[in-house]
């Protein structure tokens, strides 16, 4: 099994939504609600021109396999990723975040500090977080919090 990644470009817009609606990643979000086609088309074309953001493509013996976004979000990049429903739960969850994060850091030339919400109840991301050394946070209302820095 051979792991690269790649930025995202235009080509990939459909795949993202694809990704997007999958019902686990939508679950998983803060904004659950189903997305429409043209308001990802423009977001996403934004977000590929935007220098706060990066939006990297993983792939797995040269098959798309996941995604990892990263927003800035004042002092930090925050992180939202998933993996393709036919590929989780073969440890690429912690791979793609640790490749993901040396991308970035080598993309800004210095150790960027990263931020990852998880929602409360999925404990899957949560473990892939707290495997890889991220300081943990349990808010209040069951979500968390983890920062790497
Ligand atoms: C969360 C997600 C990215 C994790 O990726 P993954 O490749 O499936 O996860 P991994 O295989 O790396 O597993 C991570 C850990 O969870 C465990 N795990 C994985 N699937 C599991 C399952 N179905 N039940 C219980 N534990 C599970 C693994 O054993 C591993 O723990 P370990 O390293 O201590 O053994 C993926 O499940 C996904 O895309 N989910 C939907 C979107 C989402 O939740 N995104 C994150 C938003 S914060």
């Amino acid at each position: 099994m051979h792991l690269s990644v790649r930025p995202a470009t235009e080509d990939d817009c459909k795949l993202i939504f694809d990704w997007a609606n999958e019902p686990e990643v939508r679950n998983a979000s803060f904004y659950t609600e189903k997305i429409e086609w043209p308001k990802h088309v423009s977001w996403f074309l934004q977000k590929l021109n935007d220098p706060n953001s990066l939006i990297l493509i993983f792939e797995v013996d040269g098959l798309n396999a996941g995604q990892i976004r990263f927003d800035r979000n004042g002092e930090y990049f925050e992180i939202d990723y998933s993996i393709d429903i036919n590929y989780r739960g073969k440890g690429l969850g912690k791979s793609i975040v640790s490749l993901g994060i040396s991308k970035i850091n080598s993309q800004f030339k210095k150790t960027i500090k990263i931020l990852a919400k998880v929602k409360k109840g999925n404990s899957i991301s949560a473990k892939v977080f707290r495997n890889l050394g991220f300081k943990e946070l349990n808010l209040v209302n069951g979500d968390y919090e983890f920062k790497y820095e």
